[in-house]
């Protein structure tokens, strides 16, 4: 089944507002609606009128917003030899639907793997190395919220001489640091890091070169159609800034595999994602 996107435009409109300070109040004053029709609307009704006045005002491109609100497209499968996406269910309360997502990433022709973030469970990671006969070299975390490393004992218990790596900005027991810009190969595969901070303070994508396509690991920096939720108005910031100049200058056919949600491309990204308005020939 394909893996449903992460985020509603009920999301996108909370993220946004909370990243630029903005309450129920100041969002209806700033977009000439009452705070009834705010509410509605963060609640999940979908509103054309309302969501036209509201969207400039978050900076969010209007028409992709309308686009997500009346679910038209969903992204391609992406299936390519050599990645392989595992989704596991990880309810937290208040959100019982939640799944996370690790990657495994080897040459197609080698038998060298590596993996990208724990997911919630290992299981079916760890049975899929053993039965296309893998040996894996490598865990890369993108950041050390709960659910990315939630099955990091059950992996480096498995894997005989695994190394693991956590953003420098984010330590984790027995885990080397990973600094922008450090290079790892293996047979037929490079991999660079780079900061894409914002959501977390060591967020960190990682670039594989070798594949059929470019692929970018990139954690819960960007989602498809939304972005990892932040804390603060300069952590929001921080993140529109990392994606613009870490992962949407990438080219258009580059794979993009998020914590949450299904696979997309950098090119569906400039078009759709309503957080990043510039890209868009219409707003
Ligand atoms: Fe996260």
């Amino acid at each position: 089944m394909p893996i449903r996107i992460e985020d509603t435009f009920e999301d996108v409109l909370m993220k946004a507002a909370t990243g630029l300070g903005m309450g129920k109040q100041a969002l209806a004053d700033a977009s000439a609606l009452t705070h009834d029709e705010v509410d509605t609307l963060l609640s999940g009704t979908f509103d054309e009128a309302a969501l036209r006045k509201v969207a400039p005002v978050l900076n969010l491109a209007t028409n992709a917003l309308i686009d997500m609100a009346q679910q038209t497209w969903r992204p391609n499968v992406v299936e390519i030899p050599g990645l392989k996406c595992f989704n596991t269910p990880h309810p937290v309360t208040g959100y019982l639907e939640m799944t996370v997502n690790s990657y495994l990433a080897w040459h197609p022709k080698q038998k060298e793997a590596v993996v990208f973030d724990t997911g919630a469970n290992a299981a079916a990671l760890l049975q899929y190395i053993q039965e296309k006969k893998l040996s894996l070299k490598a865990l890369f975390l993108t950041h050390t919220h709960p659910d990315h490393v939630a099955a990091y004992d059950a992996i480096t218990q498995a894997s005989k001489d695994l190394r693991t790596y956590t953003p420098e900005r984010e330590p984790f027991a027995g885990a080397k640091a990973v600094r922008p810009g450090d290079h790892f190969e293996l047979p037929g595969l490079s991999i660079v890091s780079r900061l894409t901070n914002g959501h977390t303070t060591g967020g960190t994508s990682y670039l594989i070169h070798g594949l059929e396509q470019p692929v970018a690991i990139v954690g819960d920096a960007l989602f498809c159609l939304s972005q990892g939720g932040t804390k603060t108005e300069a952590a929001y910031q921080q993140a529109l800034e990392s994606n613009r100049n870490e992962l949407l200058n990438r080219a258009d056919h580059t794979i993009l595999c998020p914590g949450h949600g299904p696979c997309t491309t950098v090119g569906e990204e400039k078009r759709r994602n309503p957080f990043y308005p510039e890209f868009k020939k219409s707003r």
